[in-house]
């Protein structure tokens, strides 16, 4: 059979990636031009720097994906840019520079959601994974577990009702004083703390989320006790809002019955959460719960990811057409 190569197109918060995949798992480039030094100053991402960023980065990106790739232009099979869920200005970049390629090179166009770009980041850590499986997809704008039944098919179990939990990461470190972005700086603190401070957790009859209020109750807890250990404050987080996940993993594996469950998004990054889905795999009875997550480098945003669902959405027959828009809040 004939290989297949997408071009993976990323813009849609703060990094501009450009990668090249072939037949969906293997990645031969995935060059990711970070901006977080640019935000850090903001405390958080800001919208129009970022789109203005990925303007300048967008063509020396996707020069040095081609160049490391060891292909030519012509050899792609597919453009595979993201156009949604993200920052409606950011995406447009990376979307109007993959319709420009498209038209030039007279390419099918692919577009891809960057959701199920971060779910098929499994596909390239682990070559033997297939659907169905139970997805817990945690970043910075999104957070859900969703039944991925085939490589194109998903159904959205479950979602947050308010912040996303990358968020309230974020927002908890913005609180103690540790700046943007926030996941990896919380994750290395707690590692010194204790997980003895009682916090609370939002309960929902079906597979909701909500982070909204664990994220007050660490902000007032700072706010009236400034000399509250920061690590312990940072360890109990997390230690909380895993077993949030792991509840509602659990109500998941119940109503399906499928005991295969993968990580995706930034927040899967995170060590102690990356440690307790393991500990449900070994600690399994029945030896049937088995946890995939994605290598350190595919958890946040990169091409390479957006490049594999890109595959998969080709040889399904999905093919776009230039008037292709930028979808804000894009469902899967
Ligand atoms: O998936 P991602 O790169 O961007 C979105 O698509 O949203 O996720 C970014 C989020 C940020 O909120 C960041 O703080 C969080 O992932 N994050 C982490 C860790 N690394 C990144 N959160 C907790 N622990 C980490 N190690």
């Amino acid at each position: 059979m004939k290989d297949i190569y997408t071009l993976g197109i990323e813009s849609s918060c703060d990094e501009t990636s450009v990668a090249v995949v072939k037949n969906g798992r293997e990645i031969l480039s995935n060059i990711i031009d970070t901006q977080i030094p640019i935000h850090e100053k903001y405390g958080g991402v800001v919208p129009e720097i970022a789109s203005r960023n990925h303007i300048e980065a967008i063509s020396r990106v996707m020069k040095k994906a081609i160049e490391e790739a060891k292909i030519t232009l012509e050899e792609i099979d597919a453009i595979t840019p993201t156009y949604g869920p993200g920052l409606v200005g950011a995406l447009l970049v990376g979307l109007s520079y993959a319709k420009a390629l498209s038209f030039a090179m007279n390419k099918p166009l692919v577009g891809v959601n960057h959701i199920q770009g971060h779910i098929a980041a499994n596909y390239i850590t682990y070559k033997e994974l297939e659907p169905p499986f139970i997805c817990m997809m945690m970043s910075g704008g999104n957070t859900q577990i969703i039944y991925v039944k085939d490589y194109t098919k998903f159904e959205v179990l479950g979602k947050t009702r308010d912040d996303a939990i990358g968020e309230a990461f974020d927002k908890v470190a913005r609180v103690v004083g540790l700046g943007y972005p926030g996941g990896p700086k919380v994750d290395k603190l707690a590692k010194e703390g204790e997980p003895n401070i009682e916090l609370p957790k939002t309960h929902f009859e079906n597979m909701d989320f909500s982070f909204s209020g664990i994220k007050t109750a660490v902000i007032n807890l700072h706010h009236k006790n400034p000399e509250v250990n920061k690590a312990d404050l940072c360890a109990s987080f997390e230690k909380t809002v895993t077993e949030i996940l792991i509840e509602n993993v659990n109500k998941a594996i119940k109503l399906t019955g499928i005991k295969t469950i993968a990580l995706a998004g930034g927040v899967s990054a995170n060590s102690y959460i990356r440690k307790a889905f393991l500990a449900l795999e070994q600690e399994d009875v029945e030896n049937k719960i088995k946890i995939y997550m994605p290598d350190l480098k595919l958890c946040t945003d990169n091409a390479a990811m957006i490049a594999s669902a890109g595959y998969y959405n080709y040889i399904n027959g999905k093919r776009d057409t230039l008037d292709l828009n930028a979808i804000p809040n894009l469902k899967l």
